[in-house]
């Protein structure tokens, strides 16, 4: 197979998204619409890739550059006049280019790798291959025409007759198109049609005329392009669903698909067990035997394995190591780093903490720009008072300490080896190792005082 080249369109601003970003940009599964397409372009073969750019063509760079670095560069359509006109554009970029080019819409995130590389080969030394699909309402797509079997031409819907117009097989937008061929025929498109616009889809015509057109038959389910929310959404359920199948099918205890949200860019090991209403943002890392209960919702999280996560964990950019234990709701916020066999439990919060090994921190606390040692026991209520209105301060606890509940570190402060922090303390200063540090008044108890109370309430109260 010669050396192809991919070329993706995405000038356009597509307006019937309604939205201030680029319909290119906007996103499934993690990825934005034309992260998809050049990265199939990419899979099915292409060594580089052409995009050609137009609205807000700085985001959409920068977005692909992020991920593709040199493998994209970039052609910029100032005026959309139309796919042959942006198709045009992206020629300088591939002066001397000899062999196929793989022209792709930027809206279409679903397309399978492996149809594009079968569009290539059966294409051959084709001037022309594309893919044709059937569809129940053909509205909107351009129209394949043909003759005694044979492609003779892609006519726009809104330059139908009514008869095409009943037409059910469509155009989705995928071609391999001969460079050379390419050169000639873009300079031959004209924009007599009912937008005035540059049709790519004319190029058809033209190979057709001199018999030299590959056809294949795609799934129109793979295949669909994204011109509104809607189509967003559904192309979005698309892709969940082929995510969440290639974990199931990989081992991967995915309970309930339907509900399951996973990003393209996350991996988890077989035997690891998603439960429903969970959505793993990001680049999340699950290892084998880790759960994720119901209704977590992780982002950039590495979960380590037998991690348990009780329902309505959130956490994001934390690790949380093996065997440990999160929830239910908690939530850890960014450098969280739960050690093994550790525990963050209900309505607990943590920001930037180590917490070390068998370490808990199990009842409605705070503990943020914390390092805690291992076997520290964090009682109920407990906060790291880590701010001063203008910096972060440390809290420091080492191994082996235990905070009593409703107790307030304010930090800086560094409670040595073994300490023991009596409850409803309000902590200041550093303690040594193997202290014990009050701070609280001496309770008092007055026998019987509790009745001579009530009944003085009582009398202020008969007196009105
Ligand atoms: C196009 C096809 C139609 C096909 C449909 C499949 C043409 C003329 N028509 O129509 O046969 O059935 O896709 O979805 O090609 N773009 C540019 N510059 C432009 C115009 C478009 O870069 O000047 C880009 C857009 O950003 C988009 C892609 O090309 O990513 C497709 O453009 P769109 O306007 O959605 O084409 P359709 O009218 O849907
Ligand atoms: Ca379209």
């Amino acid at each position: 197979m010669s050396d192809v080249v991919g070329v993706v369109l995405a000038a356009g601003m597509g307006t019937r998204m309604k939205s201030e970003t680029p319909k290119v940009l906007h996103e499934v599964a993690g990825r934005s619409l034309v992260e998809w397409v050049v990265q199939a372009a990419m899979d099915a073969g292409a060594s580089r890739c052409v995009v050609v750019v137009g609205h807000a063509k700085e985001r959409v760079e920068e977005t692909l550059r992020a991920r593709f670095g040199d493998r994209v560069a970039f052609a910029v359509q100032k005026e959309q006049r139309g796919t042959g006109h942006a198709t045009a554009c992206a020629l300088p970029a591939i002066v001397g280019h000899e062999g196929h080019v793989l022209v792709l819409y930027g809206d279409c995130p679903l397309l399978p790798p492996a149809l594009l590389k079968h569009t290539i080969e059966t294409t051959g030394s084709a001037d022309l291959g594309l893919v044709t699909a059937r569809i129940a309402d053909p509205s909107g797509y351009g129209r394949i025409l043909r003759s005694d079997g044979a492609v003779t031409a892609i006519r726009e819907d809104r330059d139908c007759s009514p008869e095409e117009k009943a037409i059910l097989e469509v155009n989705p937008g995928v071609y391999c198109i001969e460079a050379g061929f390419l050169r000639e025929a873009v300079e031959l498109l004209d924009d007599d049609n009912d937008q005035g616009e540059l049709y790519l889809t004319d190029l058809v015509a033209t190979a057709a005329a001199r018999g030299r057109v590959a056809a294949i038959e795609g799934d129109m389910a793979t295949l669909r392009g994204v011109n509104d929310r809607w189509e967003l959404a559904q192309v979005g359920q698309g892709m969940r669903a082929r995510i969440n199948e290639a974990f199931a099918r990989a081992g991967v205890g995915i309970v309930d698909p339907a509900t399951t949200y996973i990003d393209a860019d996350c991996e988890i090991e077989p035997d690891a067990t998603i439960h429903p209403g969970v959505h793993l943002r990001g680049k999340c890392r699950i290892e084998a035997g880790a759960v994720i209960d119901s209704g977590s919702v992780l982002t950039d999280v590495v979960v380590e394995s037998g991690a348990v996560l009780l329902p309505y964990t959130v956490a994001s950019e934390s690790r949380i190591g093996p065997k440990a234990s999160v929830g239910p709701f908690s939530h850890l916020r960014s450098k969280t780093d739960m050690g093994e066999g550790s525990k963050v439990g209900n309505f607990s919060e943590t920001k930037k903490t180590v917490i070390g090994k068998g370490s808990k921190v199990n009842h409605l606390a705070y503990v943020g720009d914390g390092q805690i040692g291992e076997g520290v026991n964090v009682g109920a209520g407990v906060i790291f008072c880590n701010y001063d209105g203008v910096q972060k301060h440390t809290t420091t606890l080492e191994d082996g300490v235990f905070i009593g509940s409703d107790s307030q570190l304010v930090a800086p402060i560094t409670v040595g080896k073994g300490a023991y922090v009596a409850s409803g303390s309000t902590v200041t200063k550093d303690v040594p190792a193997d202290a014990l540090a009050v701070s609280r008044t001496r309770q008092s108890n007055k026998e019987g005082y509790a009745s001579r109370l009530r009944a003085r309430f009582q009398a202020a109260k008969k007196k009105g």
